[in-house]
């Protein structure tokens, strides 16, 4: 047997993630820093010599639950006081110290962008070394985005889909928005590395590539090249069959970025992310988002010429504290126009240090609640329509894995993000045609077009 196997671990790390999508890929970066230094991953925090909290700040109840969290692990950690229990994240990044004041059993607070300090810290602390008890290491670093692609521990990677951050961090200033604050300034990386990592990930078998960033379409390498030109490289790698990119911030959606993505298809798939925010072009003022509602629209409608097949969702908030009954109205009477296939919506939350606090908090949570329960309502009528169109037709699902409660039915995305159940043989990263037989507003179901051969 190689060493390797007889090597002892030098620890077991548990974590857990909230969040965007670039958290769950920091995660896996953390991780793969982590093994990279001989840990092993572990599901039971009870059993682990290091738990870590990767957190999301956005709105506050995102924040709390990470305080109840760690309420919890407390008692875990009175049992065990050997444990390193650490705070990465934006909730590390945005409360620093504060973190220890409020809980003090906490090891170890970690930025958003110094993964690759995070196993440096856990091994001091593991040996004794005090001085890196209560380190905040929430100075903004920019380790993360540079992190060695090949040493990321990718969850993804079985279900053959990877994230791939291209630009960390946003230079919009939008009111109600922490994001500036927990992720610094826009940082971007070389095309060529991004496409080294797309060619790497398409040899273990990675089907379809996501590319991230709070706003990836403002990337732009030192060198000039753009997501256009991102897009058009990545389509040209052999084994990558689905091209996605997040979160796009619509004052950005330029048409030179527009007609490379005509030309990316038909790996680049008909489904983008374009969050609106509002319907409003006075609430949107007041957000400033640097676009205003027909600006939007016309968006929209220049990807439709060029991509009929394209498909939209979005993020709403309500509740923005300028937000009146006709501004929200407006909201309703956008959202039917452009008729999403997804909306997430969210109700306003103050967040520290964002310009929004001089609006105060005007919109009263019953009437926060009951626009929200109203946006959802008439979305949920929009996409029972929109799905049920799918019905009778044959669908291409790249399977993430078994459906958790349902013995014997499979799950997975089509390329227009649409999730998909069928019961069959499959396996999780397998592309499989499916008849679908039946739609509900969030889900397809069906049958494998062909049997499976015996
Ligand atoms: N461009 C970013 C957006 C980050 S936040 C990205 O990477 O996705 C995701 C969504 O959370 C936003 O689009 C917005 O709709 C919502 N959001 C942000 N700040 C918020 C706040 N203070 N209150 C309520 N919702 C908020
Ligand atoms: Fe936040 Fe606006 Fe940037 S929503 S992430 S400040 S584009």
């Amino acid at each position: 047997m190689s060493s390797s196997h007889d090597r002892r671990p030098a620890g077991r790390y548990y974590i857990e993630t909230w969040g965007c999508q670039m958290n769950v890929l920091d995660s896996d970066k953390m991780s793969g820093a982590l093994e990279h230094h001989g840990y092993v991953r572990t599901d039971d925090a009870a059993e682990a010599d290091v738990v870590l909290l990767n957190t999301c700040s956005i709105r506050e109840k995102a924040q709390e639950k990470v305080f109840s969290e760690l309420g919890r692990l407390k008692a875990l950690k009175d049992r065990r006081p050997g444990m390193v229990l650490g705070v990465c994240g934006c909730v590390a990044q945005q409360e620093g110290e504060r973190i220890f004041s409020r809980a003090p059993y906490v090891d170890v607070v970690v930025g958003t962008r110094a993964t690759s300090s995070l196993p440096i810290l856990v091994n001091r602390l593991r040996a004794g070394d005090d001085s890196a008890r209560h380190v905040a290491d929430v100075e903004i670093r920019n380790d993360s985005i540079h992190f060695p692609y090949d040493r990321i521990r990718r969850d993804g990677e079985g279900r053959g889909r990877a994230y791939v951050t291209v630009v960390e961090g946003c230079n919009h200033r939008c009111t109600f928005c922490i994001v500036p604050t927990t992720r610094g300034r826009e940082v971007c990386r070389d095309l060529d590395d991004v496409v080294g990592e797309v060619r790497h990930l398409a040899a273990r078998g990675v089907h379809e590539v996501e590319f991230l960033g709070q706003t990836v379409n403002a990337y732009r390498d030192a060198a000039g090249r753009n997501l256009g030109d991102l897009l058009r490289a990545a389509a040209d790698v052999e084994g990558i069959g689905r091209i996605r990119f997040t979160t796009s911030h619509p004052a950005q959606m330029t048409e030179s970025l527009m007609d490379a993505m005509r030309d990316a298809r038909p790996k680049l798939c008909p489904y983008l992310h374009l969050p609106v925010q509002s319907g409003s072009s006075a609430v949107l003022r007041a957000m400033r988002r640097g676009y205003d509602r027909s600006g939007y629209l016309s968006r929209i409608e220049a990807l439709r010429r060029r991509i009929p097949e394209m498909t939209f969702g979005t993020d709403v908030i309500v509740g923005f504290p300028t937000e009146t009954d006709a501004d929200f109205e407006q909201t309703l009477e956008l959202v039917r126009e452009v008729e999403y296939d997804t909306l997430y919506s969210f109700a306003y939350s103050a967040r520290p240090g964002t310009a929004a606090l001089e609006f105060g908090d005007a919109v009263p949570a019953d009437v926060k609640m009951e626009r929200l329960q109203r946006l959802q309502a008439e979305q949920q009528g929009i996409q029972e329509r929109r799905m049920a169109r799918w019905v009778g037709s044959v669908v291409e699902v790249l399977v993430d894995g078994p459906d958790a409660k349902r013995p014997g039915v499979w799950s997975g995305r089509t390329p227009e993000a649409r999730v998909v159940n069928f019961r069959g043989e499959s396996a999780p990263g397998r592309l499989e045609r499916v008849v679908v037989e039946r739609a509900s507003p969030f889900a397809l179901y069906g049958v494998p077009s062909l049997p499976s051969p015996a």
